[in-house]
């Protein structure tokens, strides 16, 4: 802390420019946090709602690119001198019919949704380790990396990765950085608009909204609530995992 200033917490969001990682970098950027985001989709960072607020710094690159992902934090640096915690949500969706996927969209997938993740804690960890000393990671996976329907082998086996590496991380980093993983089911995109049946086939009766993630995210990074919790994954799906289905 530098004298008469207060020196507001970093959090870095790959994929933050929709969705669910662009309401998680507003409710951070609202409690006063101050927001790194990553994403390849510059439209959306030029439309970013807090862009002018001074607390965002958005950056628009490729987290499969590890290139852009060192210049990011050397830039996030200057900017915000620290990292308290990273995001990882920045993917692709990859459903095909196996028999037609190819090798290079099978490479794109793994690229990045499991080595864009890497490459994001890869470079960001060392900030964290400067200042503050310790920090929290968490990492965006998905139900499907427990459970498949046809045609989802390089998504699934992405977020499957997502996982091991969640927990190597843990044992690699702990105790100065804990390391866990959320496996969000269906979480509705802005405007989504979605039938009555699409909700009640939920056992909790509804979709998620992306609040279900941010929540825990928040609850994830904060030492004080979450400090004995490391390596873990927590589904948040609406109990749609552990509902049999045979039809
Ligand atoms: N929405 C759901 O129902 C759901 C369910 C399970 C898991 N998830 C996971 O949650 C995360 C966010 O999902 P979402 O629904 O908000 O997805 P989305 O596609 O709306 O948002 C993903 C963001 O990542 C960015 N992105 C994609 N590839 C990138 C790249 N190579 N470099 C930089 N940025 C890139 C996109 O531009 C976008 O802003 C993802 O990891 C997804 O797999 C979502």
């Amino acid at each position: 802390m530098t004298e008469g200033k207060v020196e507001r917490k970093v959090i870095v969001i790959s994929g933050g420019a929709n969705n669910i990682g662009k309401g998680v970098a507003l409710k951070f950027l609202n409690n006063g946090w101050q927001v790194g985001i990553i994403d390849h989709d510059k439209r959306a960072l030029d439309n970013f709602p807090q862009k002018e607020s001074g607390n965002a710094f958005l950056y628009v690159g490729d987290v499969s690119d590890e290139y852009a992902v060192a210049e990011f934090y050397i830039e996030l640096k200057e900017r915000f001198g620290r990292l308290d915690a990273i995001v990882n949500n920045a993917a692709i969706g990859q459903f095909k019919n196996f028999l037609d996927l190819s090798v290079g969209e099978w490479k794109r997938a793994i690229d990045v949704n499991l080595t864009g993740y890497f490459l994001m804690a890869r470079f960001g960890v060392p900030l964290m380790l400067e200042n503050p000393g310790r920090g929290a990671i968490v990492n965006i996976s998905s139900t499907r990396a427990l459970m498949s329907e046809p045609g989802n082998e390089a998504y699934s086996a992405s977020k499957a990765g997502i996982l091991g590496l969640t927990h190597a991380l843990a044992n690699s980093l702990g105790p100065s950085v804990r390391v866990n993983a959320i496996c969000p089911g269906w979480i509705l995109h802005e405007n989504e608009q979605v039938t009555e049946q699409d909700h009640k086939q939920h056992l909790t009766g509804r979709a998620g909204v992306v609040e279900d993630i941010a929540n825990l995210i928040e609850f994830l990074i904060d030492d004080e609530k979450s400090g004995f919790i490391t390596g873990q994954y927590f589904v948040v799906d609406g109990g749609m995992t552990k509902k049999m289905i045979y039809i």
